[in-house]
């Protein structure tokens, strides 16, 4: 049995008043239409095709090869977009699955159970319906007096007994491909907003004496249908909860989860806690038994097993197993720390691999270096990178002991075991196991600092007289 799906894509989204194209808005991190895709796919789908219009390049560029594209130069209704796939699967036989892009929510166990329940009643067409309280908006699902499906009429079609109805069209149906297209050649646009309506052809399967089954979601949160800022608000909460709930499974301690925002596509380790007001993005993926936040930005970042993460953010950083980072740390694209890495408050490390055992403690920071291993950076010190037009160097080897407050003016080499005496403003290399000192030496003046005192007590006495 072949299964095949069409994915509608290319409205505009008027009501979203954006200049971002509806399906590509995101929820958890992850454009609308990437969500329903995953879901396809999923669901052991071999063809998809996606039906794009308005923003069609930014569409294909966000969901790449991985499906084909049918083109719908005007908006002019759903059935009329699904139409235009039927040059690509017209021919097919099997099971096509029609989908919306702007319902991120349904799930592959859902589309599963419809599909399985399609075949099972040897179906023309199964449509995915729901209970909703509020069903405003959506198509209603009208029934006979045996309570099988007849027909679905548009919110803005219904009459006032209609419009009571609360079992509403989510837009995911699950059709024989030869009637859909046989159906799809027969409706027309004579209705209030003068659309083709997918939606037609299951009245048109109906009276053609084909069974229509329904399957009924049993969470009705997998309805949402995105068409305004309000839904995707909605949508981004149920799937947060959706997504919080899946990594408690795994064995992920969540202290709030109402207060954890954790993007679609995160890994995280059992035994690893995060605390409120953290947030991790994209790519990102941690360990085993770490901690992360409170209020903590992770941004596709890596971090091994056993590792702290306080009030910190990071962007595109790797971080070993057993490392502390934080509180007030900033972590910038390209940096690398080994294994047992302390970074304390207020450091930044920009593009910098930073050896095993090594700590940068406090208020330092560090850009477009090399840091050996066991190496300690005072408090204040810093890697002076950047002369306003070029970006240089700094490779500091193992064991090195760099004072407090000193300055690294790269491009610089600095030896294994060496030792910056605190204060210095470092401009050349220092050698393996050397100590560098550059700062003036100190004067101490006797007894002087009672005449200083004097002079400007004299001072403020003028100027006030
Ligand atoms: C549609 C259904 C409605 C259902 C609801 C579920 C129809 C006629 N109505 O209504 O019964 O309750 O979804 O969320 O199907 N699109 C195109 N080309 C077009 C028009 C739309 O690709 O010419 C795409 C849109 O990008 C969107 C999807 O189809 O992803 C649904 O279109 P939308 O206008 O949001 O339909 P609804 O009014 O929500
Ligand atoms: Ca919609």
């Amino acid at each position: 049995m072949k299964k095949m799906a069409i994915v509608l894509a290319a409205g505009q989204g008027k009501r979203m008043k954006s200049k971002l194209y509806k399906v590509l808005h995101q929820v958890c991190g992850k454009p609308m239409v990437s969500h329903v895709l995953d879901t396809v796919h999923k669901a052991l789908i071999q063809r998809s095709v996606v039906i794009v219009g308005h923003g069609a390049e930014a569409v294909q560029r966000v969901l790449g090869q991985t499906v084909e594209y049918a083109l719908q130069e005007q908006q002019l209704g759903t059935g009329h977009a699904v139409m235009q796939a039927k040059s690509l699967l017209g021919d097919e036989d099997g099971v096509t699955i029609v989908i919306c892009g702007d319902t991120p929510l349904v799930s592959t166990a859902t589309v599963e159970a419809m599909i399985a329940l399609h075949l099972q009643q040897g179906a023309a067409a199964t449509i995915l319906t729901a209970q909703l309280d509020i069903p405003a908006g959506y198509g209603r699902i009208i029934r006979g007096a045996d309570h099988g499906v007849l027909r679905i009429v548009e919110h803005k079609d219904c009459t006032p007994t209609e419009l009571s109805v609360q079992e509403i069209n989510t837009g995911t149906y699950c059709f024989d491909n030869r009637k859909l297209f046989q159906a799809l050649s027969q409706i027309t646009n004579d209705n209030n907003q003068g659309e083709y309506y997918l939606t037609d052809v299951i009245g048109i399967l109906k009276q053609e004496g084909h069974t229509v089954a329904a399957y009924l979601v049993e969470d009705s949160g997998e309805a949402i249908g995105v068409n305004d800022r309000v839904a995707l608000g909605e949508a981004e909460r149920l799937m947060r909860l959706r997504i919080n709930k899946n990594h408690q499974i795994n064995g992920v301690t969540l202290i709030d989860a109402a207060n954890t925002y954790i993007d679609a596509d995160v890994t995280i380790g059992s035994d690893t806690i995060i605390y409120p007001g953290s947030i991790l993005r994209g790519q990102t993926s941690v360990g085993e038994d770490c901690i992360i936040g409170p209020a903590t930005e992770l941004l596709n970042t890596v971090v091994g097993n056993g590792t702290t993460i306080r009030q910190t953010v990071t962007d595109g950083a790797e971080v070993g197993e057993q490392c502390q980072v934080g509180p007030y740390a900033f972590l910038r694209p390209g940096t690398k720390l080994g294994n047992h890495v302390k970074i304390g408050d207020f450091v930044e490390i920009k593009n910098t691999v930073i050896g095993e055992n090594s700590k940068v403690p406090h208020l330092s920071y560090v850009g477009d270096a090399i840091v050996g291993s066991h190496v300690n950076i005072g408090c204040g010190a810093i890697t002076a990178n950047y002369d306003g037009y070029n970006k240089s160097k700094t490779e500091i080897g193992d064991n090195v002991f760099v004072g407090s407050n000193s300055n690294l003016i790269a491009p610089l080499k600095i030896g294994s075991g060496a030792y910056i005496v605190a204060g210095s403003t470092i401009t050349q290399d220092v050698a393996d196991n050397d100590v560098a000192i550059a700062r003036e030496r100190q004067v101490n003046k006797q007894g002087y600092a009672e005449k200083l005192r004097s002079r400007a007590r004299a001072k403020k006495d003028r100027e006030t007289e």
